[in-house]
């Protein structure tokens, strides 16, 4: 049976001995909000949202009765802020999932010499999945500790139980995150898709398990019946592109037939979903595989050929474009990656079995999946198609390889490499903006019990402070004060890194005393209203670290429609970025930002080779040399001609 939103508790040591999230102090938190947003608002604005906060805290205010009702719940519960978080990160937003909010990790392009070889690698794909699923399912997987900052400690393993028996089932007003018991025997399928069709392979038959050379066989069978025109099934899986609630109401309409309840039953308790896709046609580069991997290219190309509410779907491209694209409710991206390089170190390690294993005698004919459709469902079938068109037209992505140097010289300068970097993308996004905004950094919290993410407030006034230095000041500062502000706004970066991944991060106690005042049924606290709090919730850059060990990436969409998506990978001697943003606004441009990146990225370096030995950096880059240029916006500097011509204006599925 399914059990909804929470498995009862397993009693496993290494999540349970692990502490509970912490209520941080409650001044700690409002003290440390004001100065996250101080420099970021107006001064009329900031001593407005100033007197809302003192008031809020005062002795015997609402502060103080909401953190006493937290501190309950913190005691009541194994982690308080758990359900908050995932409702407001995920399950309440109705935003359609491909780009929104569906990261994607692009695998190594791969040469298939023909269509048999993709197949191959799908087959040896599928039975590295089963070969992890066994280790989770025997409770095997060895426990992870932290590394970099504060290195060291057992984190909880409790997203990976979460990898393949969940499904993110759509709801009107909210989603519902499903979580099938681990091993349980309704989840001993997968779903195949192959042109927009669905099929079932069962992986247990006569009770023995499929060998490699079985599910070669299988999806060999697959591809032919979805060759076969005549039995061809519409595109439903476009209607999981939708907007959340659109694709609520549209199953709503669906489960009215017993057909199509039972295709809907059949893909909601799959393990995984497996995309065997098309050539795409694009040229073959970062940028374009990870754009397919993140919306298919639309209902033309790969778009149709997919389920998105399925936490685990992976894609394999006749064409070698190859990923997995995910649901993320349940899990973050550090547990994708380990997930995904085990396979890749599966794939590589463990020689293909085909041929050589004995098989299942007499495999059934693998099922299609069938829909009923009406000329209504056909038109909201349409309508799905054409917003998934918009929000692949709108997208503007740019995968970028900065190989001028990577973390080790960012270690050498005796400085934590996610730090500079953050403040390497603060450069850059003034460079553009000439402002500072509100921004989102990932910082892991699974020190804790079923930790998830807490936000570090990346746009610190440290940084602002040495971004100006680089831009406005460059003139009239010193190059010694500009190494002593990078200092500051890097020390302040690492402070905020270790408030947060130590559970005192502001962003989850501010959400859990906003939604606390809402369960005990108290008008909204005027903090929670005011603009200012509005605004530092509107992540216009969204950025998180996901480093790899193989050769892979992670990327994801922005999470505002002026806003720029940024995940990067730090290695030894280069860094990677994926920076999305939409064409749509004509406050960002993906090229843009990572042209200003580059440029701040050398400009940082040169200043930490000036720290090492100033003599020789003088000789390098005589005065005034460095910093020369107008002081003109990035964006307006470089911006191409008809950039932003944008093709559907300011529209954007909600
Ligand atoms: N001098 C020299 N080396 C330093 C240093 C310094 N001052 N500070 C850090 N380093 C080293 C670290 O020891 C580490 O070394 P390693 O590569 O040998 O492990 C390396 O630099 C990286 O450390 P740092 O750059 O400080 O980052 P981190 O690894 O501590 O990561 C976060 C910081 C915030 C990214 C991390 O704590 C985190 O939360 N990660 C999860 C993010 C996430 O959830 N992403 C997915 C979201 S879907």
């Amino acid at each position: 049976m399914p059990i909804v939103e929470r498995e009862p508790p397993k009693g496993r040591r290494e999540s349970y001995v692990l502490p509970k999230v912490p209520v941080p102090p409650l001044k700690q938190t409002l003290d440390m909000y004001l100065t996250s947003i101080k420099h970021l608002v107006k001064e009329e604005q900031y001593q407005k949202t100033k007197s809302i906060v003192e008031k809020f805290g005062e002795p015997g205010g609402t502060g103080e009765l909401l953190q006493e009702k937290l501190l309950e719940k913190s005691i009541n519960t194994h982690n308080w802020v758990y359900d908050y978080w995932l409702d407001d990160m995920y399950l309440n937003q109705r935003l359609a999932l491909p780009v929104n909010s569906n990261p994607a990790m692009v695998f190594p392009k791969q040469d298939f010499r023909d269509h048999k070889d993709s197949l191959k690698f799908a087959a040896h794909l599928i039975t590295g999945v089963l070969e992890y699923k066994k280790h989770i399912d025997t409770r095997a997987l060895p426990v992870d500790f932290s590394r970099g900052q504060l290195a060291g400690t057992p984190l909880c393993m409790k997203q990976y139980y979460r990898l393949f028996n969940t499904y993110r089932l759509p709801g009107l007003k909210r989603d519902t995150l499903v979580i099938h018991e681990t091993g349980s025997t309704e989840q001993e399928h997968i779903i195949v898709a192959c042109k927009n069709q669905f099929f079932v392979m069962d992986l247990v038959v006569k009770e023995k398990t499929l060998k490699e050379m079985d599910i070669l066989s299988q999806l060999e069978k697959m591809v032919k019946m979805a060759e076969n025109t005549e039995e061809r099934q519409p595109p439903f899986g476009l209607l999981t592109s939708d907007g959340r609630t659109e694709w609520a109401q549209t199953r709503d309409v669906l489960i009215k037939d017993s057909v199509n309840r039972e295709s809907l039953a059949v893909i909601e308790k799959c393990l995984c979903v497996v995309c065997l896709d098309d050539p795409s046609g694009m040229e073959v580069g970062d940028t374009s595989r990870a754009l397919l991997m993140l919306h298919g290219g639309g209902h033309e190309k790969m778009g149709a050929n997919r389920w998105y509410d399925k936490p685990m779907q992976f894609v394999v491209g006749e064409d070698g474009v190859c990923g997995t694209v995910c649901e993320h409710s349940p899990f973050e991206g550090i547990v994708l990656v380990a997930c995904t390089e085990y396979l890749m170190k599966f794939m590589t390690g463990s020689p293909s079995k085909i041929g050589r294993a004995t098989s299942v005698s007499e495999l059934p004919a693998p099922r299609r999946l069938l829909w009923k459709t009406t000329p209504h469902i056909q038109g909201l079938l349409k309508a799905s198609a054409e917003r998934l068109q918009r929000l692949v037209r709108d997208l503007d992505m740019d995968v970028h390889k900065f190989e001028v140097y990577g973390k080790e010289f960012i270690k050498k300068q005796k400085m934590s490499p996610d730090a500079y970097i953050q403040v390497s993308l603060q450069l850059a996004f003034y460079r553009c903006n000439g402002r500072l905004v509100s921004t989102y950094e990932s910082a892991s919290i699974r020190r804790f019990h079923e930790g998830r993410v807490d936000n570090i407030r990346s746009a610190t006034p440290e940084t602002l402070a040495f971004v100006k230095a680089m831009t406005d000041e460059k003139t009239s500062l010193s190059d010694s004060e500009k190494i002593k502000r990078l200092w500051d706004a890097i020390n302040a970066q690492t402070n905020s890194t270790i408030a947060a991944i130590t559970g005192m991060g502001i962003d989850n106690h501010l959400l859990g005393l906003r939604e606390i005042s809402q369960e005990i049924h108290m008008e909204m606290p005027e903090i929670f209203t005011d603009e200012t709090y509005v605004a530092s919730n509107q992540f216009i850059l969204s950025t998180s670290q996901v480093p790899t060990t193989v050769e892979m990436f992670c990327c994801y969409g922005p999470v505002v429609p002026n806003g720029y998506g940024c995940c990067y990978n730090p290695q030894a001697d280069h860094l990677l970025f994926s920076v999305t943003s939409f064409h749509g606004s004509t406050e960002t441009s993906s090229a843009v930002f990572i042209k200003a990146l580059d440029e701040g990225l050398v400009e940082m370096r040169d200043l930490c080779l000036y720290q090492g030995s100033p003599t020789l950096f003088l000789e390098r880059y005589p005065p005034g040399g460095l910093h020369q240029g107008p002081p003109t916006l990035f964006l307006e500097r470089y911006r191409p001609v008809g950039f932003h011509s944008n093709p559907v204006p300011g529209e954007r599925p909600s």
